[in-house]
């Protein structure tokens, strides 16, 4: 076997066998193929796409690329949840500790965010003293007092993943589908769960747009979890407009205090909710869907799940007296209120504007590695679909005087006031078959 036949069979159109898949990521893993051979194969993929049992082959050796995570001492059921991103979703957040109040453990590994949308890691560390780079060892150790571990990805883990990213990013081989199931599943497969909730999004600040490109994802997510033998459920959910009332590192920290606390926004907590209720039911904490939710959200009005929260900020290195003092959150220098135009209907219409601009204030990262600002945002003064008049406040920026010019731009262009609206269902779909 050898990294030229390999990739021409993908471009023959042929299907990769399972030795083959094997081979070239053992390989390239350990540098004996060098990088413009997976550049190669990465476009072949794109273009050619896999079918179904190949992409499963290519995704159990992209996990054998690495260590697996064993908490041999927990004895729960292990669940996590993914989402694909977007604008103001800190569900992980809230959901986490309520997931560990209700008798299920979460070892949670999380991204950090970068062009237009955010990431669990940065908003984590808004927390005062948090530490999201565990070791294994500090993991497990989290995992097994508090019933909850949140990190990063370490070099130990999937790294077929962390290579093959690096270059689709520099590459432009990121929206393919097999490349974002395979690349997101492998990392999660690592963790040994028992039961998975995947939230496919789809809108403008989706990572696909249009809802057919997301369907296509969630069914091939599904197929693909289920074949590895984790209990799955994919939904659909909207990211047309952003989730909440406040996207940015450290006001999103602060609404998922809120919710911890038995209010927040609604659509937050529905989220909450359901995909924890959902998770309950596949771990067998809950006869069914309506059970869960109701289970989840006595864990978010009783402070079990915020209780829960405290002991994860404590175990992780920060500072747990910012739940009840917020004014050791960051907090930014100045605000500015911007208000519409017009007459009309309020309605979100290029959600990715809206990420950009909190990247050019400074609370996203144009590259890797870049520092962000934990304390800059936008908070949403209206809801999508509201009627507005003109001159009435809609949005305010949190800021530091940093980007401020190319934020007022892209936020001018990521909402319309329209004659008429209405909103995009929050849930499209939920499929566990
Ligand atoms: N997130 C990932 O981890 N991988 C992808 O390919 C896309 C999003």
């Amino acid at each position: 076997m050898d990294a030229r036949s390999i990739l021409r069979t993908k471009r023959d159109g042929g299907v990769l066998a399972r030795e083959e898949s094997e081979f070239f990521l053992r390989e390239y893993v350990a540098g004996r193929i060098p990088e413009h051979f997976a550049s190669a194969l990465l476009a072949l993929i794109f273009v050619r796409g896999m079918e179904q049992g190949e992409l499963a082959d290519w995704t159990r050796a992209m996990l054998d690329s690495g260590e697996r995570l064993a908490f041999p001492r927990v004895e729960l059921p292990k669940v996590d949840k993914h989402s694909t991103g977007g604008i103001g979703d800190k569900v992980s957040i809230p959901l986490t500790p309520a997931l560990a109040a209700c008798g299920v453990a979460v070892p949670m590994i999380s991204g950090r965010g970068l062009g237009h949308t955010g990431g669990t890691l940065d908003k984590l560390e808004a927390i005062p003293g948090f530490r999201t780079q565990l070791s294994s060892v500090e993991f497990a150790r989290c995992l097994e007092t508090v019933g909850v571990a949140l990190g990063g990805q370490t070099p130990e883990l999937v790294p077929a993943d962390r290579k093959l990213y690096a270059l689709r990013d520099v590459t432009g081989l990121i929206e393919s589908i097999p490349l974002i199931a395979s690349s997101i599943l492998s990392k999660k497969l690592a963790e040994g769960l028992d039961a998975l909730v995947l939230d496919v999004k789809f809108g403008s600040g989706a990572f696909l747009v249009e809802r057919e490109r997301g369907a296509e994802l969630a069914r091939t997510m599904l197929a693909l979890s289920q074949s590895m033998g984790v209990r799955t459920t994919v939904f659909q959910t909207c990211m047309s407009r952003p989730l909440g009332r406040k996207a940015g590192n450290a006001l999103e920290i602060e609404e998922s205090f809120d919710c911890l606390e038995g209010g927040g926004p609604s659509d937050l907590r529905e989220l909450v909710c359901l995909q924890g209720g959902e998770l309950l039911r596949l771990a067998g904490r809950a006869a069914d869907l309506d059970a869960g939710r109701a289970r989840i959200a006595r864990a978010l009005d009783d402070g079990s799940a915020r209780a829960v929260f405290a002991r994860v900020i404590e175990a992780q290195g920060g500072d747990p007296r910012c739940l009840d003092d917020r004014g050791l959150l960051p907090h930014a220098r100045e605000r500015e209120r911007l208000t519409a135009p017009a007459d009309g209907v309020f309605a979100w219409a290029d959600l990715r504007e809206l990420g950009l601009a909190i990247t050019a204030l400074g609370g996203g990262r144009k590259a890797l590695g870049d520092p962000i600002d934990p304390a800059v945002g936008v908070e949403f003064l209206v809801d999508d679909g509201a009627r507005v008049r003109r001159g009435e406040p809609v949005l305010e920026l949190h800021h530091s005087g940093i980007g401020l010019d190319e934020a007022r731009r892209r936020i001018a262009a990521s909402f319309e006031v329209r004659a008429e609206h209405r909103p995009d269902p929050l849930v499209l779909t939920r499929s566990n078959a």
